[in-house]
């Protein structure tokens, strides 16, 4: 061959590779609603900066007439790019190609991206649409998994792992997504579980749809697999490039920083939100966003455990994580799934240099049965566990109800926070004034002449001396009250002197969290 031939026969073997599956299954695809794996590697990289490779990558496999089938790329599509002008690792699943299934060299090939990312220090973003296992490759494809779920892992806490849900992703192939950082899911195109409806029927006689059993409502709203819902691709590429803005591009650099911008007061007041009845709920978001840079708030989680908010923000341009009580749903009460979020989040802010800013509004723990049989000691736990674990600058601000183990959940001075600020609404006590008297008075209240009125003075009477900041801050547990229009200075003083915070752990392989 000339050097001419030799051209054209590459153009000509990457023209077939680069059909995928054809244009039949990607017809197929299409008429789903999905983009094919490169369109979407496009689509949520920057313009013209993705390399591919492997392309020519092909299976090894024989068995089931596997030798006489052509898979171009093996079903995956790997390589580089930027993302808002930092660099990723990507790999996207062609389902057009024998369902996106997972064989051995696919499996190679996704190895080898995490690879580069781990020793690029940059993001790994996986963007997921299989059928599974490949069937026919029997042990080498559940090998292949092993070898994903063993890099996801290691690479947990160093970079970002960024799991973008866009089809299938079934069976054991579910558990690479759960050891990521963050899971995106898109309305009617995600589906994730274990066992699909069929296996369900089969063993337990139960008939349910594939959306019904993990689409993307479930595993964003039930389940809380998800962090984030979307209901386009598209919407989906524009939240992980939000995403992307906050958070640092391994565990050893800080987030971009960005221009200080005060935060949109016309809109967001916090006289206003905040409420003067402290029976009345507001919407804690609101709060944060009188408070943070440009009123910008990512939520991470926002439609599961609502009861406790999370997410990104920023103050004076620097990239904070917010931990906040949300008081409009069961009264911001912690309970199992909330701590599990909250927890979780923790750990991500402190293993990639995240500031946390703690807004406390509580009654404490959610009492009950289901509560308790479902491990809300141990969950629980977890909150109490991170805090304390978390060496990055902690700041609290407790707004109102500060309550029992809940106060002290809540990265209060006794897990180690920098700076714990109360605003004067705050209640700092071991339970509600109305408990509270109930049980302390309760035969005062019993044996006088009228149980009612004694029982309302006495309530009063704790309220006067229990419910307000001053006890707390008299012990020091609070650092200073605050007007709540003072927050966002003294947020800006706290991180400013918290910079060059640096703690030295004690010398131990890893704690035992309660995971
Ligand atoms: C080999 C597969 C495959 C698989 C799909 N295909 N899944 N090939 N192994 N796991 C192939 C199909 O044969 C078909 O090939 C093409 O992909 C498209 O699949 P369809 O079924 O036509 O598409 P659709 O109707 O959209 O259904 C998609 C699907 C279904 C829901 C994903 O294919 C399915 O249920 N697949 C099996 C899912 C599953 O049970 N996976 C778990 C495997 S076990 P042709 O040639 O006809 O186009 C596992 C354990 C891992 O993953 C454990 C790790 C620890």
């Amino acid at each position: 061959m000339t050097p001419n031939t030799k051209i054209t026969d590459l153009k000509k073997r990457m023209r077939t590779a680069l059909k995928g599956g054809g244009d039949k299954a990607i017809k197929k695809q299409k008429a789903t609603g999905k983009m094919t794996a490169r369109e979407r590697i496009i689509a949520l990289l920057d313009p013209k900066s993705f390399q591919e490779y492997d392309l020519f990558v092909e299976h090894t496999a024989h068995d089931f007439d596997m030798d006489k089938k052509y898979l171009p790329g093996d079903g995956v599509v790997t390589g580089t790019g930027t993302l808002s002008g930092q660099p990723v690792c990507i790999y996207a699943q062609d389902f057009t190609v024998a369902g996106g299934s997972l064989g051995y060299m696919h499996a190679k090939k996704i190895c080898k991206i995490m690879d580069h990312a781990m020793r690029l220090q940059v993001p790994l973003i996986g963007i997921n649409d299989s059928g599974g296992a490949r069937i026919q490759e029997g042990v080498n494809a559940l090998a292949g998994y092993g070898d994903i779920f063993f890099r996801n892992t290691i690479a947990s806490g160093v970079i970002p792992q960024i799991s973008v849900i866009l089809g299938p992703c079934a069976g054991g192939a579910v558990y690479s997504p759960a050891l990521t950082d963050f899971v995106f899911v898109v309305d009617k195109i995600s589906k994730m579980f274990i066992t699909g409806p069929e296996v369900i029927k089969t063993v337990l006689g139960e008939e349910i749809s594939m959306e019904d059993l993990g689409g993307a409502k479930v595993q964003a709203e039930i389940t809380g697999n998800a962090h984030f819902f979307a209901n386009s691709e598209t919407e989906c590429f524009d939240q992980i490039k939000q995403l992307a803005s906050f958070i640092p591009w391994n565990n050893k650099q800080k987030a971009k920083t960005f221009p200080k911008k005060p935060p949109k007061t016309k809109k967001y007041k916090i006289d206003e939100i905040f409420p003067s009845n402290p029976k009345q709920s507001y919407d804690v978001r609101n709060i944060i966003k009188a408070i943070c840079d440009d009123s910008e708030f990512l939520e991470i989680h926002e439609r599961f455990a609502k009861n406790i908010v999370i997410g990104f923000s920023r103050i004076n341009g620097e990239t904070v994580g917010i931990v906040a009580n949300q008081p409009l749903y069961l009264a911001g009460v912690l309970d199992v799934d909330c701590s599990d979020k909250a927890a979780r989040f923790i750990r991500y802010c402190d293993a990639y240099n995240i500031p946390l800013v703690t807004f406390v509004d509580l009654p404490g723990y959610l009492p009950g049965v289901d509560q308790e049989h479902a491990g809300v000691i141990r969950h629980g736990a977890k909150i109490l566990y991170a805090y304390s674990e978390a060496t990055v600058p902690k700041i609290t601000v407790i707004l109102r109800k500060a309550y029992g183990g809940g106060y002290i959940a809540m990265c209060s001075h006794h897990l180690k926070a920098d700076f714990v600020f109360a605003w004067p609404s705050a209640e700092i006590a071991v339970m509600g004034p109305e408990g509270a008297a109930n049980i302390i008075f309760r035969k005062e209240i019993k044996n006088s002449e009228d149980p009612e009125k004694t029982r309302k003075l006495k309530i009063n009477e704790y309220k006067h001396k229990f419910a307000n900041p001053y006890i707390a801050a008299a012990y020091g547990y609070v650092d200073a009250v605050i007007e709540p229009s003072e927050t966002r200075r003294f947020l800006i003083h706290s991180l400013k002197i918290s910079k060059n915070k640096s703690i030295v752990t004690s010398q131990k392989k890893h704690g035992i969290p309660p995971f």
